[in-house]
């Protein structure tokens, strides 16, 4: 029966070019083959000159091939829709537990040193002072005992503010003013903090650097009392016994000053090229707090006295790392920083 012929044809065809219609295709095919006005429609319209059974034969192939054609359709469908969805989700898929691809930042390494600095002095009673980068001349100045025309104001070459009497602070000392103005004695405390001079940079000379005061107020305090504190917190800070010395070393705000060395952490005593040969390493000035620099803190020299230190924070961090240059540490070079 040439009718059934026709639908045969027609099923073959139709299921063969499904295989090759993509998603944007498909509606165009439905409706070519199983549309109201498809292929297969215009081919029922055939069945009208039929007889009886045969039509009812035609009638039920048709019935058939259309059930085949609509499920062939469906699952064609679903398998292109899923196969869309997983190249989307391959491409455009966000993990979020993946680790990040960029760096964690971290603490610079003067952030580090001070915290660890902070620390240590807390535990010995110390508290941790601030005070401001902008000082007035009488805090870094006049109050520790440089007159104004004490040589010793040339040892630091001062940035001033452009018409005021503030400068950028030349060491923390001005917090020894400060202290002593805000606490009541006795007390101890340890201020870190920037430092600004005016200077010519090279390896060792910054303009801007860091350096942490510290100042002990008690009654009879002596200078045993000050080599101890510093061999505790050198000792502790260099994880290992440290031997320290001092020798005659002037400013105006101590009485005696002293500068302290250690010996040497690299050779022990002996001598080498770090040392200079000399087994010794100039480390920090220290000193007795001036009587003139208490009266001026508001404090009586018969009742009490103290130790002042000044570490220079850059110069221990450069020590414990054997850094090179200090200009490295406000560089902002990343391939530096990364190595802590
Ligand atoms: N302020 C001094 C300086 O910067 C260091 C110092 C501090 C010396 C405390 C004695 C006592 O050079």
């Amino acid at each position: 029966m040439p009718l059934i012929d026709d639908i045969s044809t027609l099923e073959q065809s139709a299921l063969a070019s499904l295989q090759d219609a993509d998603l944007a295709a498909l509606e165009g095919w439905y409706a070519k083959f199983l549309g109201k006005k498809g292929s297969l429609t215009e081919i029922l319209k055939g069945l009208k000159d039929l007889t009886p059974d045969e039509r009812k034969e035609a009638g039920s192939r048709a019935h058939h091939a259309r059930e085949k054609l609509e499920a062939s359709y469906q699952a064609r469908r679903q398998s292109l829709s899923r196969a869309q969805m997983d190249a989307r989700l391959a491409s455009e898929y966000w993990d979020a537990l993946r680790p990040l691809q960029t760096g964690h930042g971290h603490q610079h390494p003067i952030t580090q040193i001070t915290e660890e600095l902070e620390d240590l002095f807390t535990v010995m009673g110390f508290t941790v002072m601030d005070g401001p980068e902008v000082e007035t001349d009488a805090n870094n100045f006049g109050k520790l005992n440089f007159s104004d025309d004490h040589p010793a104001r040339d040892m630091q070459d001062t940035i001033w503010l452009k018409g005021e009497s503030a400068l950028m602070r030349t060491h923390t000392s001005s917090v020894q003013v400060r202290s002593m103005q805000l606490l009541k004695p006795p007390f101890r405390i340890v201020a870190p903090g920037r430092c600004f001079r005016f200077e010519e940079t090279d390896a060792s000379h910054e303009n801007t650097f860091y350096q942490a005061e510290g100042m002990m107020i008690d009654k009879d305090l002596s200078v045993a009392n000050l080599i101890h504190v510093m061999k505790t917190f050198l000792s502790s800070f260099f994880e290992r016994d440290v031997n320290v010395r001092l020798r005659p070393g002037f400013f105006p705000f101590v009485e005696p000053g002293f500068e302290l060395d250690i010996q040497c952490l690299v050779c022990g005593g002996p001598g080498c090229p770090v040392c200079k040969h000399s087994g010794w390493v100039e480390l920090l000035p220290c000193g007795m707090v001036h009587p003139n620099v208490l009266r001026a803190g508001g404090l009586d020299p018969n009742i009490w006295n103290g130790f002042a230190f000044g570490l220079g924070l850059s110069r221990l961090v450069m020590m414990r790392y054997a850094i090179e240059d200090i200009r490295h540490f406000l560089s902002g070079n990343l391939r530096f920083l990364e190595k802590f």
